[in-house]
């Protein structure tokens, strides 16, 4: 979500890997060991094994973005009517549809300058679709795993990925197993959360009490579980350490030691981290065990971008910490967006252009790492995660059935004690 004033500048380097390359990424021995402890690598295409508890739908939850400068409008008005994300009050109805009609030009121009549009449903499908190869191999009994992408602001929406479930053979009467994969490592109530109100709402309407057709018997409907937050997974951490130290290696070895590494989240309002929110306590643990894996060798801090409007944002901000440190000489400074996946247009038009390209201009020293996009320690990490999970037989986890202190949300209450009561189907 960049939602701040263009610049200018350049981001040729930020779209430097493609699936089709990405398989080639290096890496490093801890990861090595990890993988041959926990993945398969490259493993066959399997997609017509079915195994006893299959098929398993799989579907990539995330916020999603306009593929084309086309979408911008809807998209921009699906996010701002989102009060998960954005909350404005009892106005929401009227405020957003207005900021998100103003806003539209600027950000399709933003968009335009990245390429047309985002790269996140690309690499969305690209990164089900390896893991769900993967999980055939590795879990054979949960096989075929069927890779869906769900986004909550741009195509393919949360509805119609639904309805395509229910045609696909899932749910609807028939029965049938899905995970809700949240790709976001670190849970919000505005990110997350957001994306199981949405699904919960749609299963309602298409398979529960309010469904048109008839409510479905539970026996019939898709039985679903949630991979909830995946903070500190040692495959996780490991893709994000590897990505650093590629980038540590391309400082003259004299200057290395002493570049900062800056992790960069995307912010909250504070009313949201006042509520409770888990977010950035779990970005922080994020930090933490990608710091420890690398032996705790540099000066870090964690920064927040994409701070939108005038209400108190969590900070400090990105922007102002790097524009801080240049002022005080120290140059060598490596962005890590922490808590994103794979690129868009926070990764490439904000820490790209804005920072890079433009604040930091003339100094070479100033990068960014590698977005996660197609690194096989990444992919391999997202399948574990689900192998595990399928294995566990958990609805979700513990932690998301206990609320924000301050949630006043009733569509919070019944959507945790839906997908927490699911347990007794698995
Ligand atoms: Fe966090 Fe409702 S806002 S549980």
């Amino acid at each position: 979500m960049a939602l701040r004033s263009p610049l200018t500048g350049a981001w040729k380097r930020a779209s430097s890997t493609s699936p089709s390359t990405s398989a080639t990424t290096y890496l490093s021995p801890q990861a090595s060991r990890w993988r041959r402890g926990n993945a398969t690598l490259v493993p066959p295409v399997t997609q017509n094994a079915t195994g006893s508890k299959g098929p398993t739908a799989m579907v990539f939850m995330n916020m999603g973005g306009p593929s084309t400068t086309d979408e911008v409008g809807d998209f921009l008005s699906r996010l701002f009517a989102d009060a998960d994300l954005i909350p404005l009050g009892r106005l929401q109805n009227y405020i957003g549809p207005y900021i998100a009609r103003r806003r539209t030009p600027k950000i399709q121009k933003q968009y335009a300058e990245i390429g047309g549009g985002s790269p996140i449903r690309k690499w969305s499908e690209y990164q089900a679709a390896e893991m769900c190869r993967i999980l055939d191999e590795t879990s054979p009994e949960t096989a075929p795993h069927k890779p869906y992408v769900a986004f909550r602001y741009a195509d393919p929406l949360t509805e119609d990925v639904y309805k395509q479930l229910i045609e696909d053979g899932f749910g609807g009467g028939k029965g049938g197993r899905a995970v809700a994969f949240t790709q976001y490592p670190q849970y919000s109530c505005s990110t997350t959360g957001s994306s199981l109100n949405e699904l919960w709402k749609w299963r309602n309407r298409l398979e529960g009490k309010r469904a048109t057709t008839g409510e479905v018997d539970p026996e019939g409907a898709i039985k679903w579980s949630v991979i909830d937050r995946w903070p500190v997974h040692p495959g996780l951490v490991d893709a994000f350490a590897s990505n650093i130290e590629k980038t540590l290696a391309t400082y003259p070895e004299e200057r290395r030691d002493n570049v900062v590494l800056l992790f960069s989240a995307h912010s909250l309002p504070m009313s949201v981290v006042n509520r409770g929110d888990p977010y950035p306590a779990e970005v922080g643990a994020t930090v933490h065990a990608v710091m420890h894996r690398i032996g705790m060798t540099h000066p870090y801090r964690l920064v927040w971008q994409s701070q939108v409007g005038p209400q108190p944002w969590l900070g400090a901000q990105t922007s102002d910490t790097v524009e801080s440190l240049i002022k005080k000489k120290q140059t060598d400074i490596i962005l890590i967006p922490i808590a994103f996946t794979s690129d868009h247009i926070e990764t490439l038009y904000e820490l790209d252009k804005e920072i890079i390209g433009e604040m930091a201009e003339g100094h070479e020293g100033v990068k960014r790492v590698e977005s996660l996009n197609g690194n096989p320690i990444f992919i391999n990490a997202l399948a574990n995660i689900a192998k595990t999970h399928l294995e566990s037989r958990s609805a979700c986890s513990p932690q998301m059935q206990l609320r924000c202190p301050g949630c006043l949300s009733e569509r919070c209450l019944e959507q945790k004690k839906f997908f927490a009561g699911q347990v007794q189907h698995l």
